[in-house]
């Protein structure tokens, strides 16, 4: 099959990929029709709002990019069929999360959406189409995707020609919070497939603005594996550093002195060496946790028990961190205010999923703390969704309530809303704003013996200290 040239790309998924990376891919090939749909109209609603600021997903400097793209060669649409018939090209960029039940429930991926807009494919694609997996997905996939695309051309068709396929992969590497700086200026952009002629077509379109020694080519499954070992790489990291935290808290060492030395080292570098609550977001426990699904279906439980490590170790630093917690409060939280800086799962980005503040604040609300949660960019219904149970308006708790240990939750819409009576503030996101607090005035406000315990190494502890509160930093051992 002659591919040409790509004029129209349709990408199926309007998430926190699909959505930037299609939107750059716009900006940069101004000559492409790049269409995004979803099913999800209210997302797309939110797409189409003329209001930048409602863009569903929160992304430094998307804005800009979807404001010069938007109705010039970007549209966003919930008209699926019509969109893959006109595209020359389907990004496919839908959810892959862990399965909830069945074979493989809680660590293989759940494959129901890929498989769905396959199938979508299939039913509306005319002509030659290169389909290319840009979801995270298992080792392998592309084999079914292609068959059920085969499986469409032996069909017999009325007048029209049977179509034709190419599947490609070519995963996504951007960080949220830092999506578009990713995607426009890329360590590297990854395409696996065996068709020459449709990898260079998907090459060629990232070749109009990165240099083409960034642009690797591999074959199919190379291609699906590197994703999800990359990022199994990226957070055992996190875990080692997090394991080597708790062993400075027991020995008077500092995790940031140890890190420090340690990524100097050329060999080993020094980004992903910060210590803190365990590592959130959508993919790493995911991806993760299907990696290890893949080792034992191909007989390496060796293998597989080596990875699951990586996200055994998270989960114990997040309850770490919350009994840690109840511990320097005397052993009780029952009744006590806790003011949560940080709800979503990194700084400059909305998204909680997976957040290491909703299973520590659980663990807190189990323990009958009342949390005042403050977050510059999560909404109150995020927080009610994730903990799974309303906020209370008032939290001042009754001595009644004290002593039945009942925990809840509230909403502030201000740090010094938050830390008001509160008997500790626990920060679990690096935002900005959380660097530059004034200590003394916010010790003003809190009962005393206070504390603040910060995950993220974001406090300034010669303020801390001077404001007269007590200061837990993450691996930082007591002399
Ligand atoms: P998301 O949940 O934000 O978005 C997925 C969208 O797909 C949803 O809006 C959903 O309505 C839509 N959808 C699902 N099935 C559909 C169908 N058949 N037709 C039309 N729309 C459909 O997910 P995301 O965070 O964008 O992640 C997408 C994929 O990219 C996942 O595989 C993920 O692992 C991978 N990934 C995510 C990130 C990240 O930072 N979030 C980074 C790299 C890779
Ligand atoms: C991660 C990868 O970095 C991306 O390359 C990948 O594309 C993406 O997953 C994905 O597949 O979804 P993301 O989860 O958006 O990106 O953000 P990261 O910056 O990787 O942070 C993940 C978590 O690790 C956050 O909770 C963060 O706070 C934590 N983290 C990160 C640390 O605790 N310490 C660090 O040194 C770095």
């Amino acid at each position: 099959m002659k591919i040409t040239s790509i004029d129209s790309i349709c990408c199926i998924g309007a998430g926190y990929v699909g959505g930037p990376t299609m939107a750059v891919i716009a900006d940069r090939c101004p000559e492409i029709v790049v269409t995004v749909v979803d099913s999800n109209e209210a997302r797309i609603a939110a797409w189409n709002d003329p209001d930048l600021s409602h863009l569903p997903v929160y992304e430094p400097g998307l804005d800009d990019v979807v404001a010069r793209a938007r109705g010039r060669n970007l549209y966003f649409s919930t008209d699926v069929g019509n969109s893959i018939a006109s595209a020359d090209m389907v990004f496919i960029s839908v959810n892959t999360p862990t399965k909830t039940k069945g074979l493989g429930a809680g660590q293989a991926s759940d494959l129901r959406w890929v498989e769905a807009c396959a199938r979508q494919v299939a039913n509306f694609a005319k002509g030659h189409t290169v389909v290319v997996e840009k979801s995270t997905l298992p080792v392998r996939t592309a084999a079914a995707i292609k068959a059920i695309l085969e499986a469409s051309q032996q069909k017999p068709l009325c007048d029209e020609p049977s179509p034709t396929f190419s599947v490609l992969s070519n995963p996504e590497f951007l960080a949220e919070g830092t999506a578009i700086r990713d995607l426009e200026d890329p360590d590297r952009v990854l395409i696996g497939g065996e068709e020459s002629e449709a990898v260079d077509a998907l090459a060629q379109i990232y070749a109009h603005w990165v240099p083409s020694g960034r642009i690797l080519r591999t074959n199919l499954w190379s291609s699906e594996l590197s994703k999800l070992t990359a990022n199994a790489f990226l957070a055992q990291r996190i875990s080692s550093i997090n394991s080597v935290a708790a062993l400075c808290e027991a020995t008077g060492a500092d995790v940031r002195e140890v890190a420090l030395a340690i990524g100097t080292d050329t060999r080993i570098g020094s980004k992903f060496l910060n210590a803190g609550p365990g590592f959130g977001g959508s993919c790493f426990q995911k991806d993760i946790l299907n990696l290890v699904y893949l080792c034992r279906h191909f007989g390496l439980p060796e293998v597989a028990g080596y990875w699951e490590e990586v996200v055994n170790l998270n989960t114990w630093q997040q309850h770490r961190i919350a009994s840690l917690v109840v511990q320097r409060l005397f052993g009780t939280v029952s009744g006590k205010r806790i003011a949560i800086l940080g709800f979503s799962f990194k700084a400059d980005t909305n998204d909680t999923r997976e957040a290491p503040a909703i299973r520590i604040s659980l663990d807190l609300i189990e323990e009958g703390a009342q949390l005042a949660i403050h977050d510059p960019k999560v909404e109150r219904d995020q927080m009610a969704r994730d903990l799974n149970q309303n906020e209370r308006a008032d939290i001042t708790p009754s001595p009644e309530a004290v002593l039945k240990g009942e925990g809840t939750w509230c909403f502030a819409s201000t740090v010094q809303g938050a830390v008001q009576g509160a008997d500790a503030v626990l920060i679990l996101t690096e935002w900005n704003e959380y660097r530059l607090l004034d200590w003394k005035e916010l010790a003003a406000k809190m009962r005393a013996p206070a504390w603040v315990f910060d995950t993220r190494s974001v406090v300034d502890s010669v303020k801390v200290a001077e404001s007269g509160l007590n200061l837990w930093r993450v691996g930082e051992g007591e002399d």
